[in-house]
């Protein structure tokens, strides 16, 4: 192995002390407790498992949680509703509701609703919008690009000047990570399905970031040597030697990657623990910017 490995496991622990401390700080002095509401429409067991996860990360840093909870068949008026009554509770410092949703639901006018100062995800097109320009800072930045780039800083990862490739341009991570990678000064390109020449575009980069959810697409031979590797991707293969009978591996062959790579983020305890380290951080500041 040549690729120093990225833990996310532990830089997401040490994010989560750090906000702990402050928050204990900030209830010390008499503020208001920092408090994240999930919305789950519907029953996807991914999703309620995220929801969970998120509401005990919140415990867990002294922060208050309050998870609603919709039927699949809820409404669009129904949905509607409960963000516009969590954007009027003072008591909510943040708001997340958790993507998808059903189908029948139009997500952009679920999300465009979230007070700007509770958008903890990042997602509302005003914080996507200032992301996209200029001089314009974001309330917040979506939790799991913003994982991304902070375990490069940590890692001591130069992105100033980089060729970025991002795998992916989804809204919640190939997209934002995209724009973040440009206002840090990368010159980034974007690849997706219609990509011409994957490989050939990928070994350009001194930074990868693969948020594609393809098993294992990203090749040793593909990767720069040197290259920073992040891998977003969370995919399960059968395993037989495991209880569960699968196991989970990214977007990046991982056994190849690592040969070659300068710096690598493994799958799991990479990415994954950072997203939710990530939207503790946005959640502490939306309690600063509503009562400072
Ligand atoms: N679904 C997958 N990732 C996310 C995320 O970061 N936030 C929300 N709200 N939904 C998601």
């Amino acid at each position: 192995m040549t690729a120093q490995l990225i833990d996310g496991k532990l830089i997401a622990q040490q994010v989560r002390e750090e906000v702990a401390a402050a928050v204990a700080k900030r209830t010390a002095a008499g503020k208001t407790k920092p408090t994240l509401a999930t919305v789950l429409v519907g029953d996807r067991p991914d999703s309620a498992a995220y929801v969970t996860s998120k509401g005990k990360a919140c415990q867990e840093l002294g922060m208050g949680s309050v998870s609603e909870h919709l039927p699949a068949d809820a409404t669009q008026e129904q949905v509607e509703a409960l963000v516009r009554k969590l954007n009027a509770n003072k008591g909510i410092s943040g708001i997340l509701v958790q993507l998808p949703m059903p189908s029948h639901i139009d997500e952009e006018r679920v999300l465009s609703l979230i007070n700007i100062e509770k958008d903890v995800d990042g997602f509302s097109p005003l914080n996507i919008g200032r992301l996209a320009q200029k001089g314009r800072e974001p309330l917040f930045v979506p939790c799991t690009p913003y994982g991304c780039i902070y375990l490069l800083e940590k890692s001591g990862v130069k992105i100033e000047g980089a060729n970025a490739v991002v795998l992916g341009r989804s809204n919640i991570v190939g997209m934002p990570a995209a724009l973040l990678l440009i206002g840090k000064n990368a010159t980034v390109t974007v690849c997706h399905s219609r990509t011409k020449d994957l490989p050939g575009t990928v070994r350009q980069a001194d930074i990868v970031i693969a948020a594609i959810g393809r098993t294992e697409m990203v090749r040793g031979d593909w990767v720069k040597p040197g290259a920073a590797v992040i891998d977003v991707g969370i995919n399960a293969v059968p395993d037989a030697t495991k209880k569960s009978g699968q196991r989970l591996v990214g977007d990046v062959n991982f056994a190849e990657a690592k040969e070659v790579a300068g710096f690598i983020t493994p799958v799991p305890g990479g990415v994954g623990p950072m997203t939710i380290a990530m939207l503790m951080k946005n959640t502490f500041r939306a309690a600063e910017i509503q009562n400072p």
